[in-house]
């Protein structure tokens, strides 16, 4: 599956998924920087974990899950967090550096995106803006959380006219 579509190509085994994904199936917002590993700006999710697609030859990707920058569809709240919080300059970077916040699950710690984010290089925003973009998604994904609970406990106490429970007596 490759974001949320089932897809077959044709291509070598060997071929690295970063070119299949960019010219096979002309999704360019997955970037090349370095080619080697060294970089991330080529990183995609692989079964929800962030890999490096310059790495991965397609031969292993057979029956995975992929998801690009492209399967966010500018929806997730990262990408309005990185723009607003200027976490995004040049731009070569970002789309590796939301695919491997997003990896790091809705409320990652500050240790925990230095950590994960440590093999995506940026050499324009000096990182505080994407620190400052990751934490403001995570505080809006908080909100978004305490707002559903809120609305499921209100809608239940209007269906049950708001009473609590009733206990059964013990026996
Ligand atoms: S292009 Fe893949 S890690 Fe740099
Ligand atoms: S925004 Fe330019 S490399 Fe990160």
């Amino acid at each position: 599956m490759l974001n949320g579509k089932r897809t077959s190509v044709r291509a070598h085994p060997m071929k690295r998924l970063l070119d299949v994904l960019r010219e096979d199936c002309h999704l360019t917002g997955t970037k090349e920087g370095c080619g080697e590993g060294e970089c991330g700006a080529c990183t995609v999710a692989l079964d929800g974990r962030a890999v490096n697609a310059c790495l991965v030859p397609i031969a292993q990707v057979r029956g995975a899950t992929v998801t690009t920058i492209e399967g966010l569809k500018g929806r997730h709240p990262l990408q309005r967090a990185f723009a607003e919080q200027g976490g995004a300059q040049c731009g070569i970077c970002t789309p590796g550096m939301v695919m491997a916040a997003i990896a790091l699950g809705p409320h990652p710690t500050l240790d925990e995106v230095r950590t994960g984010l440590a093999g995506n290089l940026c050499r324009c925003t000096g990182y505080m803006g994407i620190y400052r973009a990751i934490k403001a998604a995570t505080r809006s994904s908080k909100e978004q959380e305490g707002r559903t609970k809120k609305k499921v406990a209100s809608n239940r106490s209007s269906v049950d006219g708001g009473t609590k429970p009733k206990r059964r007596p013990s026996l």
